[in-house]
């Protein structure tokens, strides 16, 4: 029985910061954002919308299709969490008006959430093959002001749904998996910034690699030959390339843009969107690869700060570029409005309220939901 990834939909903010504008404002050569980093946009949220109605708006398209009739399980995949109890995912199973039968909970462990998410929903589908789970990862990577990680900042949501007889990504059944404890990356309960040792985080995520990597070989008996292309978890582009180039020691610049290139073009653009950067790339590398992949092997690899990192595979299905929703994708990413960098400053500044009064909230660009106000402690979500 296949199962695997059915139909892929990828959410970002309307608004962006040009990287050339953040390189002038902390003196810095735009190219060590544009080339030394790889990322030339990052995707800036507007004070009416978060990890909810990122979410809801990745998922708005399979709903409108009719792809979530039957969806037994939602599971939310995010470090941005809005609330220490309640689950992100139920705001957006009632935006969504997702069948009651269904569960819902959400998953954290940094950027990896996603791909636990997946494995869970491969268990839950196998044992009733006639229904679907929606995966839903949606982050806001925020750093502090003038930091390291400024420039490697960036918000998006993938939705996901997996099935049997998956019209994209069948996924195998091996996957290599590493876990650490480590302090590369995390954020405390009382900060709304990461916190993280960005030179040790790109050490670690390698050494994870290498270690998921030998436990996926032991388990599949593949060689890096077996893949037609690769997709990284993806901070920033450069450290999927730097990544790829320790597995394919030697890889020329060629054959590197090959295996990966198709992968950076949506990440490049939108940012880190932590657990939902892997999956973005994925959704780029289906929408963007010149050549058709049906049949072919791709690689994937995971991480997480913290840390656990993965490496699986799947197979893309005959046909799968009739259930993409690459146009929508590419007009996302080109409608975006540029932010100055006052207005960048200003957005980050402002915050959402944490004084307990109520608030309604200015209407900026967003897909169908947004996230209009507070009211008596609670969130409120409407359509636009
Ligand atoms: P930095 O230390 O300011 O950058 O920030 P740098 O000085 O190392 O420069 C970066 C690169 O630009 C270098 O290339 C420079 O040579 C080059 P490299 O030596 O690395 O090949 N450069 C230039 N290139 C062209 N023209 C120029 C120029 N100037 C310099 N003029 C750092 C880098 C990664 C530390 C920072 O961005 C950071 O802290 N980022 C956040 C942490 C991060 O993304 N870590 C990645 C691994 S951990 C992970 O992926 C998990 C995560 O997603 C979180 C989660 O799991 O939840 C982060």
């Amino acid at each position: 029985m296949k199962i695997g990834i059915d139909r892929i939909s990828f959410y970002t903010s309307q608004y962006f910061l040009d990287l050339k504008v953040l390189a002038e404002a902390r003196g810095v050569e735009p190219d060590k954002f544009y080339v030394g980093i790889g990322q030339e946009k990052m995707g800036i949220p507007p004070p009416d919308e978060d990890i909810v109605t990122l979410a809801a708006n990745a998922a708005s398209p399979l709903k409108e299709q009719g792809e979530l009739d039957n969806v037994e399980a939602l599971l939310f995949a995010t470090e941005s969490g809005i609330d220490q109890s309640k689950a992100a995912g139920l705001f957006v199973h009632a935006l969504l008006g997702l069948p009651s039968r269904c569960r819902v909970v959400e998953l954290k462990q940094a950027c990896y959430s996603a791909t636990a998410a997946l494995r869970f929903a491969m268990g839950l589908v196998a044992m009733k093959p006639t229904s679907k789970v929606l995966i839903i990862a949606s982050d806001v990577a925020r750093y502090a002001l003038g930091s390291p990680g400024e420039s490697t900042q960036g918000c998006g949501a993938v939705a996901f749904t997996v099935s049997v007889d998956p019209r994209l990504l069948a996924i195998d059944p091996e996957a290599g998996f590493y876990a650490e404890d480590v302090m590369d990356f995390w954020r405390p309960n009382y900060l709304s910034e990461a916190l993280v040792d960005g030179k040790y985080s790109t050490l670690v995520y390698i050494k994870a690699l290498k270690a998921a990597w030998d436990f996926y070989v032991e388990e599949s008996g593949r060689s890096l030959g077996d893949f037609k292309r690769f997709c990284y978890h993806i901070p920033f582009t450069r450290m999927a390339e730097k990544a790829h180039q320790k597995l394919d020691k030697g890889i020329s610049p060629e054959a590197l843009e090959e295996v990966l290139g198709e992968s950076l073009l949506y990440s490049r653009n939108a940012g880190n969107c932590y657990s939902a950067s892997l999956y973005v790339g994925l959704c780029s590398l289906l929408d963007n690869s010149v050549d058709d992949l049906s049949g072919h092997r791709i690689g994937l690899y995971s991480y997480g700060s913290g840390c656990v990192g993965e490496f699986f595979s799947g197979v893309v299905q005959p046909g799968y570029r009739s259930s993409r929703f690459d146009q929508a994708h590419q007009q996302l990413l080109a409608k975006r409005t540029e932010l100055t960098f006052q207005q960048y400053e200003d957005i980050y500044h402002y915050g959402i309220p944490t004084d307990g009064g109520d608030h309604v909230f200015s209407q900026y660009r967003t897909g169908p939901f947004r996230f209009s106000g507070i009211q008596q402690h609670k969130r409120i979500y409407a359509p636009r």
